[in-house]
């Protein structure tokens, strides 16, 4: 298998039980702990779990700055926008500053929003040797096509080998227009954890942990060390 830690689950809200514990397991090692959120239905049975979970409600994500690895281009308010859900889920739920949010500006121009979002990342991670903004934990989300972030099959070699820390998209996934971390990005990360649920994700999943595995997580699998993919997907 692929350099992945599978960590296979019952239920959504096992997943997103043991994901939210382990997480704030990570926080405190390093601060500010420069994490990157996913959109999708499994990110909000994470936030919902963490915005319960004791040690949250004491304070502890305080020490975090949160990132995202990709908005739908669409106003903050937007019932689409990945913002909107963590600010209902987590951030007013544990009164997180607003000097931690660094929304993506996706009722911006997609330019204007991609120059902001890399500038503001670049200004609070560390760089690595080659300028890559180093981000403690990435989460990403699986798409039944094997899409995380909105990194979509398909995309030709030029496009996936960017070294851009962002940039805009055209998704098969609404809405459309999207702005994502890059591949480079998500390779420099300190961890990424893959949280893949729900029905329709056993043949990307399989796909991807495979050697010949070509969908957007098997590039980010082969391009890092190490990998946590967390799921309730039963590969039979
Ligand atoms: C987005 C997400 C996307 C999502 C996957 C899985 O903005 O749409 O970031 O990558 O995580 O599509 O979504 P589900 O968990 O809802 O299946």
């Amino acid at each position: 298998m692929k350099n992945a830690e599978l960590n296979s689950f019952a239920t959504d809200r096992e997943l997103a039980d043991a994901v939210a514990m382990a997480w704030l397991d990570e926080i405190g090692g390093t601060v500010p702990h420069c994490v990157a959120l996913s959109g999708g239905r499994i990110a909000r049975t994470l936030f919902s779990s963490v915005a319960a979970q004791p040690r949250a409600r004491q304070g502890l994500l305080n020490l975090a700055h949160f990132f995202w690895g990709d908005e739908r281009c669409v106003p903050p308010d937007d019932v689409e926008s990945n913002f909107r859900v963590a600010r209902e889920l987590l951030f007013a739920p544990l009164d997180i500053p607003e000097g931690n949010i660094h929304r993506i500006r996706g009722g911006e121009s997609a330019e204007f929003a991609v120059a902001e979002a890399e500038g503001e990342l670049c200004r609070i991670a560390p760089l690595n040797v080659d300028g890559q903004p180093v981000l403690d934990l990435i989460f990403l989300g699986l798409g039944e096509d094997g899409h995380v972030a909105s990194l979509f099959p398909g995309e030709p070699e030029a496009v996936m080998s960017s070294r851009a820390v962002y940039r805009a998209v055209t998704a098969t996934k609404p809405p459309s227009r999207r702005i994502t971390l890059g591949y480079a990005t998500i390779a420099a990360a300190k961890q990424v954890w893959v949280l893949a649920s729900g029905l329709g994700k056993e043949a990307a999943l399989r796909e991807s942990l495979s050697p010949v595995g070509r969908t957007p997580l098997a590039q980010v699998l082969c391009s890092r060390q190490n990998t946590k993919i967390f799921t309730d997907v039963r590969l039979t």
